[in-house]
């Protein structure tokens, strides 16, 4: 190959490399301002959802931002995952309340409190990538994901250790202690990065997919499809 058609053949492999890179590094956009703490007072966000909608929250005067702003303690307090249908309650950031100054940051986080034996079933973030720390399990946690080529990664975690869900892989977590609760930090690249559980994508919508759909997806009978619709709570 002469180094003429080297170049020819490098330049557009170039520019494709950095289309293919700026698509899969896609996260929220970026601020044109320091930060854009949001503003929680119910009058102005109401008066700001009449008039325009736009990505995150409206931002308060940056002159008037405090340090409590970027600070919070709902992720410190334990939740009750007991009575939940898996064992799992989780608590996220949430700029409107609980995290203002986290408003068009591009980042969430949440603590996931496990029951003995809990999980949080199959499901994926279509917006964010994870990756959970476990903050306490005396039996360990075990998490893992398949790729689109469902090819399955797992891994049992230790307290301290920690684990990466890629972007939209269907994941779970699931302690394995039977009598001691677990405890899950996890961070995420979006301010919404949004949760579609797979049980209940398939067996739990509003309104129900018919059920010729649900039978033909997994091969399996009407009885089989009712008995997993009440078995998830529904009726
Ligand atoms: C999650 O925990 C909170 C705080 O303990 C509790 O109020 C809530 O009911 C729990 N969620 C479910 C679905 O049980």
């Amino acid at each position: 190959m002469t180094s003429t058609t080297d170049h020819v053949t490098r330049i557009p492999r170039a520019i494709l490399a950095l289309i293919f890179l700026s698509i899969v590094s896609k996260c929220d956009p970026d601020l044109l301002t320091d930060y854009c703490v949001a503003d929680t007072t119910p009058t102005s966000a109401a008066a700001a959802a009449a008039t325009f909608h736009f990505n995150g929250l409206p931002c308060i005067d940056p002159a008037t931002a405090r340090a409590d702003h970027f600070a919070t303690s709902a992720l410190s307090r334990p939740t009750d995952p007991s009575a939940t249908l898996f064992g799992f309650n989780v608590t996220l950031t949430n700029p409107a309340t609980s995290l203002p100054g986290a408003n068009a940051q591009g980042l969430a986080m949440a603590r996931v409190d496990l029951a003995p034996g809990g999980m949080v079933p199959l499901h994926s973030h279509p917006r964010a990538s994870e990756v959970a720390l476990v903050l306490s399990a005396g039996g360990g946690v075990l998490v893992g994901f398949a790729d689109t080529s469902y090819r399955l990664y797992t891994q049992l975690l230790r307290a301290g250790e920690a684990f990466v869900f890629p972007q939209g892989m269907v994941h779970f977590m699931r302690n394995l202690d039977t009598a001691a609760p677990a405890v899950v930090l996890s961070g995420l690249n979006s301010q919404s990065p949004g949760a579609q559980l797979l049980p209940f994508s398939a067996f739990r919508t509003e309104p129900p997919l018919p059920e010729e759909v649900v039978k033909k997806t997994f091969k399996i009978t009407g009885q089989d499809v009712q008995r997993i619709q009440r078995s998830l709570g529904g009726s």
